[in-house]
Parts: C-alpha cells; sequence; structure tokens
C-alpha cells in the first residue's frame, strides 16, 4: 500500500509573516492527520526558520531546488547538506518552471537526483508535457522520455525512496486540472515504465503525486484514481483552507 504524499509548492510567493499564519493555521488543523503524509516547500530563504515552526509536527519541510555539487563557487545555489543542516528532508527537482524559465536539462536533474539520493533527502521529480506536446498527441513519448533521463542509472533502492511528480505544463497555474482519466492514464504509464527501467516490485512502491492546479473540488476523484498517490499543489497551498481540505480529503480516500 502506497501512503497518500499531499506537498504544498509555495514558488516565489509569501512573506515571512505571511507564511508564519499558514503555518500556523495548518499545524492547528491538520495534527490528527496521520493516513496521509505532508509537506510544505517554502522558498529557500525561510527554510530555517520554518523548520523551526514545524518541528515536532506532522508537517514535513521541502526545498524547492538544489544545486548536484557538495560546496564550492557555485553563487545563488545552495548544496543537499545545507538543506539537511536546516532540517529539509525533501526536494523537488525539474519543476516545468525550472526546465522551462531556467533551463534544467532532464541530465541536469538527473546529476541533482543522485546527490539528493545520496544525501539522504527525499526528492519529488517533476515531468510533465506541454499543451503543444499534448495536442500533437505526445504525451507518453515526452513524459517517458524525461523519466528514462531524469531517472538514469538509479538504483532499485534510490528508485523506491523517489517520489514521481507528473504536473502537464498546461495544467499548472491555470485552473485547468487534467480529467481523472487523462491524469490515471499517464500515471499507469509511469508505473509501467518503472517496472520495466528497475522492477515490478519497484515500480508498485514509488509514489507518483499528481500537480495541476489541484483544488478542493474535484480532488477527491483524482487521488482516487488507481495510480495516483497523492498531490503537489502550488496555488491551493498557499491558502490555508483549502490546502486543509484537499489534505482532509485525501485522508479519507480509502484504495
Ligand atoms: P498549481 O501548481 O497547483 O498552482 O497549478 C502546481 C505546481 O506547479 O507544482
Amino acid at each position: 500500500m502506497r501512503k497518500l504524499f499531499i506537498a504544498g509548492n509555495w514558488k516565489m510567493n509569501l512573506l515571512r509573516s505571511s507564511s508564519q499564519e499558514l503555518l500556523a493555521k495548518l499545524k492547528g488543523s491538520l495534527a490528527a492527520i496521520d493516513q496521509v503524509d505532508i509537506a510544505v516547500c517554502p522558498p529557500a530563504v525561510y527554510l530555517s526558520d520554518i523548520a523551526q515552526v514545524l518541528a515536532g509536527s506532522n508537517i514535513g519541510l521541502g526545498a524547492q531546488n538544489v544545486y548536484s555539487q557538495p560546496e564550492g563557487a557555485f553563487t545563488g545555489e545552495v548544496s543537499c547538506a545545507m538543506l539537511l543542516d536546516v532540517g529539509c528532508r525533501y526536494v523537488i527537482l525539474g519543476h516545468s518552471e525550472r526546465r522551462a524559465i531556467f533551463g534544467e536539462t532532464d541530465a541536469l536533474v538527473n546529476e541533482k537526483l543522485k546527490a539528493v539520493l545520496a544525501a539522504g533527502l527525499t526528492p519529488i521529480v517533476c515531468v510533465g508535457e506541454t499543451l503543444q506536446e499534448r495536442e500533437a498527441a505526445r504525451t507518453l513519448e515526452v513524459v517517458g522520455s524525461q523519466c528514462r533521463g531524469s531517472l538514469a542509472g538509479l538504483s532499485l533502492d534510490h528508485m523506491e525512496q523517489t517520489v514521481l511528480a507528473y504536473e502537464p505544463v498546461w495544467a499548472i497555474g491555470t485552473g485547468k486540472t487534467a480529467t481523472p482519466a487523462q491524469a490515471e492514464e499517464v500515471h499507469a504509464e509511469i508505473r509501467n515504465l518503472l517496472a520495466t527501467m528497475f522492477s515490478p516490485a519497484v515500480a508498485q512502491k514509488v509514489i507518483i503525486q499528481y500537480g495541476g492546479s489541484v483544488k478542493p473540488d474535484g480532488v477527491a476523484d483524482i487521488l482516487s484514481q488507481p495510480n495516483i498517490d497523492g498531490g503537489l499543489v502550488g496555488g491551493a497551498s498557499l491558502k490555508a483552507d483549502q490546502f486543509i481540505s484537499i489534505i482532509e480529503q485525501a485522508a479519507k480516500i480509502k484504495k
């Protein structure tokens, strides 16, 4: 059985005071939930402060990016050891915004992924097609190629510890969620690919989140799909009532 995992990707949003208000509400409302793994991924500058706020709670802390090298002359970057040092457990890798705006390739995501796993952090590796690619019926080809490139050379153990997030680019921040059937089709295909690349047993254990305009409305249908194991939530994770509702609905799902 895979435990559902809901993570909030705050992106470049919220300042100190608004994030503290949000966290206070989340901690207050979610304390009793143990059926779902929960995480928030704030901007890097606030990770250290937020780790203190979340200490002892059931809400894990994640970063939105990391660099692959252990230390050195890499202006503007942070290392896995730094993330661990401030209390992070998760790190998002290869988000479509990093791929599209900052030019991250599958090869770079793969390099970062290996560093993250070696450090003992849990990666959330994002894949997903653009609208143009979906309309050209290339979704499975594009997502398959991103998976093969990003996950190349991982050991079975490391693959098992990796979380994937299928995020169709056309659904991110647009209010257009993939239908449960559209998402399930891609999730099932990713799991088949993992069975081929790694092993059927490993494929059954990997958590594959869905992301792209996840909102309280409709989330139960998405999360009830057999191959969808949680959500990577952007906009709705900035609103306490919405993020709480998503997690409360997830906690009621029986598969
Ligand atoms: P969204 O973002 O929920 O605002 O669409 C999801 C993501 O980019 O991870």
